[in-house]
């Protein structure tokens, strides 16, 4: 088997390689002493345009737990990107210097893009609105941990779908396990993309969508909460009235499962009232070190893979025809970039998902 190069979308990751990731999780679980040399020598570059704090410092820590050195940024005003440098050149330079880039951006499709210009291999670490493969390794493992397998559960996705990139990739994931009924809770504003709604039906995936978590919370097996996300919002005003619409609270889990996993990627703002922390079925602070451990497995897998020279991709023929009008995708900046074909469909830019628009000469 090839191995894969990239980590940009849920895509890239298939069901053989999850298991093979999952068991060395669970071995550096067991043994972390066997690992604490494992990558030394070998130096992770950490670019975050956006802010973070479990992505950036499990990243961080996972690097150095493996013997690893790490350099980066998490604030993008210090680099050569504010004297106007391209993604492409700053991503050939870091990858020059590196053994694996993690990169996360507020652009939609930044990994992707900046996968075509890596010597190295490229890790999604957040594209604005769009996907988040390693918190959906987080996720998978916290669920695995917790209930022994992943299918066979209904798992409820609550708060912003529309703009939660986290749940976007977890969904997509949830395809390579049987028998998965998802709830999908949230406001008629804030529910999931078009594209991500599209691919669940292709896919025969079982959901009901209710705007009401109590009326569904007695059915969940995994309740998964999400932050309103303020920064993705163009209208402040509509985010004010949305922003507190669903709070979880103690009083509420009395007509929970009493082996309900309630998850969150965090960080929390308002969501989930402080009174569930001390609940057991509260594991999102387990799952924030969940995240490490198995990022660890997927450096290990990164770190050792040999440096090959990009090739030149040029506009792939069966791209959509139209224009990306996305303002958040990466190719409104980065004009240079090739077309490339979209997972979600044809008439779909390949960075972002967002459906093309044809344009009148
Ligand atoms: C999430 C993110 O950045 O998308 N956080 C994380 O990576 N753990 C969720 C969020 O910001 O709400």
């Amino acid at each position: 088997m090839v191995p894969v190069r990239k980590l940009v979308n849920v895509a890239d990751l298939s069901r053989d390689w999850w298991d093979a990731m999952y068991s060395r999780c669970c071995d550096i679980i067991a043994r972390p002493e066997i690992y604490s040399n494992s990558c030394s020598g070998k130096i992770l570059a950490s670019m975050f345009y956006e802010p973070s704090t479990r992505t950036n410092f499990s990243f961080q820590a996972a690097a150095q737990r493996l013997g690893a050195g790490v350099f980066g940024f998490s604030d993008p005003v210090g680099t050569s990107a504010s004297k106007g440098e391209t993604l492409a050149d700053t991503i050939r330079m870091t990858a020059a210097y590196s053994s694996t880039i993690v990169i996360r951006s507020p652009q939609e499709g930044s990994a992707t893009a900046s996968a075509i210009f890596s010597e190295v291999p490229v890790i999604n670490a957040g594209d604005g609105g769009h996907s988040h493969p390693t918190q959906t390794l987080t996720d998978l493992t916290t669920i695995a941990q917790k209930r022994g397998e992943i299918g066979n559960i209904r798992i409820g996705l609550c708060g912003d779908l529309k703009h939660g990139r986290t749940v976007h990739s977890l969904v997509e994931a949830m395809e390579m396990f049987p028998i998965i009924s998802f709830y999908l809770i949230s406001p008629q504003e804030l529910k999931f993309p078009d594209y991500v709604l599209e691919r669940m039906k292709n896919q025969g995936q079982t959901y009901e969508e209710t705007e009401i978590l109590a009326d569904v919370i007695p059915e969940l097996d995994v309740l998964y909460m999400t932050r309103i996300q303020r920064e993705r919002f163009r209208d402040a005003g509509e985010y004010r009235r949305l922003k507190d619409v669903y709070v979880l609270t103690k009083k509420m889990l009395e007509n929970a499962k009493k082996d309900m996993q309630i998850m969150h990627p965090l960080p929390r703002v308002d969501e989930i009232s402080t009174d569930v922390d001390t609940d057991p079925r509260a594991v999102y602070f387990e799952q924030a070190r969940y995240g490490m451990l198995i990022r660890m497995a997927l450096l290990l897998d990164f770190m050792h893979l040999p440096r090959i020279a990009p090739v030149a991709v040029y506009d792939d023929p069966n791209a959509a025809d139209g224009e990306c009008t996305n303002p958040a995708c990466i190719t409104q900046s980065d004009t240079y970039l090739p077309k490339l074909v979209s997972r979600s469909g044809s008439d779909r830019c390949g960075y972002c998902d967002k459906k093309t628009t044809m344009m009148l000469l």
